[in-house]
């Protein structure tokens, strides 16, 4: 599986240091999650990274070096995406989903109220663009391979999650048996990331507007006045 239709000619061919946070303009359309519980020893996510830095469109918020102790800023999590246009969650594929991190900023961050319910319509008309990698071949998630399922099986919750909130889900851009890849591969990977990024934003404009799904009032939570939202 690959980003639709992108434009020849970006080169984001780095080193594989680890990328230093970079400046960024809190106002830039394009929001990167990254959740790594072990940046330093990635291949993958790292050169990902560091094909971004300083990309004046790009914003990136590393969630494990944000939070190292789970604690997440609800606040400032969701102040920071008002202005995105394109949210990108990256991350490597942990048994069968997101790491941890990433998935208790999806249970807080999401709340009743800003991304669903009544009033919660702050994600509605954003773009969502999950970039993520396997260590299983593309075989492996196929009918006849130890996964049984197509990659995409995997992946409805994100999907789901992206409806729910009005959100768009973009095509995802996947990386398989990454612990394989060679350097030139992985370099490769990173071009398509950045040529997504360049034209995502405008590819998404000429997409019809999602829908946002109405959870009936029942099945949402309810507030700490015991009020659903
Ligand atoms: C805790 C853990 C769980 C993993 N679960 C899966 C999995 O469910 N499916 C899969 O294909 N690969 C799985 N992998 C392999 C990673 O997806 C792979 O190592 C990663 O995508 C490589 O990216 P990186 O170089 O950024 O770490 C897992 C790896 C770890 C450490």
């Amino acid at each position: 599986m690959s980003s639709p239709q992108h434009p020849p000619g970006a080169n984001p061919e780095r080193d594989s240091t680890p990328p230093k946070r970079p400046e960024s303009d809190p106002a830039a359309p394009v929001l990167i999650l990254a959740a790594h519980p072990d940046l330093a020893h990635s291949r993958v996510t790292r050169a990902l990274l560091s094909a971004v830095h300083g990309m004046p469109s790009v914003r990136v918020r590393d969630l494990y070096a944000l939070y190292p102790d789970y604690s997440i800023d609800t606040h400032a999590e969701q102040e920071a995406l008002r202005d995105a246009k394109l949210l990108v969650w990256l991350h490597p594929m942990h048994w069968y989903g997101m790491p941890a991190l990433m998935k208790l900023w999806v249970d807080e961050v999401l709340s009743v109220g800003f991304a669903y319910g009544n009033s919660g319509h702050a994600l509605h008309g954003k773009d969502l663009w999950l970039v993520t990698s396997t260590g299983g071949s593309a075989h492996a998630y196929s009918a006849g391979g130890y996964n049984h399922h197509p990659v995409e099986d995997f992946l409805l919750p994100y999907a789901q999650t992206a409806a729910l909130c009005g959100m768009r889900f973009v095509p995802p851009l996947l990386l398989h048996s990454a612990q394989k890849a060679s350097n030139e591969e992985i370099q490769a990977h990173a071009r398509r990331f950045v040529e997504g990024l360049q034209e995502l934003p405008e590819w998404c404009d000429r997409q019809p507007e999602p829908a946002q799904e109405e959870v009936p009032t029942e099945d949402r939570p309810a507030t700490q006045e015991g009020v659903p939202v």
